[in-house]
């Protein structure tokens, strides 16, 4: 929160994290990255921290944003912005206006079908309760269906700054069913033992590839 926490110069209102290699903090990012939202909102509900959850929930909107900026609706795979607090760098002529706009540019313009935005957006409704978040995941949801739907299945996309996504990679991976999709399910379905429970204690947790494993007692 500390050290890799950082705003955009144009979009001061989003927080994106810094990459850090062990010298130095880089404004890049990803989607991949958007999960930290989700685990800061469950570190601030399991330990009692409001200021966790809160810092989980300015991730889950911000990382949101990128898909809500977007031609196709749906975040890029990487994406850069100068960091308000060390502005150095700047967006490449043909993407300043996007980047006056959105607080980011597109470096890796891929998706791969990946849960981690509509994840955290997950943890943001258990947290809150607020249908806000069911709303921003249902956007992303009628995005991903109406650009990725490919014949029985699903694909990636190669470039999410086109309205069509520029086209499929022909790859549906794994966790589109095991992550994005459930976790899609599960911020419409009613209260179950295995959901995230904002008042503790928690029943389930799910693991990497969202697979619910007992809480043993
Ligand atoms: C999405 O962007 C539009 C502007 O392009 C804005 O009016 C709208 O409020 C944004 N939606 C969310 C959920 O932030």
């Amino acid at each position: 929160m500390e050290h890799l926490a950082s705003h955009p110069t144009t979009r001061k209102d989003l927080t994106f994290l810094n990459q850090f290699d062990g010298q130095k903090t880089e404004p890049v990012t990803g989607h991949l990255t958007s999960f930290a939202g989700g685990n800061f909102i469950l570190a601030g509900l399991v330990l009692k921290e409001d200021k966790y959850t809160k810092f989980g929930i300015e991730l889950a909107e911000s990382y949101f944003q990128t898909y809500n900026a977007t031609a196709s609706g749906i975040g890029p795979e990487v994406f850069r912005w100068v960091d308000a607090a060390n502005p150095t760098g700047a967006p490449p002529a043909d993407q300043a206006d996007f980047y006056n706009k959105a607080g980011f540019w597109v470096t890796g313009s891929d998706y791969v079908l990946r849960p981690e935005t509509v994840e955290s957006l997950y943890y943001a409704y258990r947290a809150t309760g607020d249908k806000k978040y069911q709303d921003l995941a249902w956007q992303a949801f009628n995005a991903i269906n109406t650009k990725c739907r490919a014949g029985a299945g699903y694909s990636g996309l190669r470039d999410v700054s086109k309205a069509d996504g520029g086209g499929f990679d022909d790859f549906q991976q794994s966790f589109f069913l095991a992550e994005a999709l459930k976790y899609m399910y599960l911020i419409f379905v009613d209260d179950t033992p295995v959901q995230v429970k904002a008042d503790g204690p928690n029943q389930f947790v799910f693991n990497t590839e969202a697979h619910p494993f007992k809480v043993r007692a």
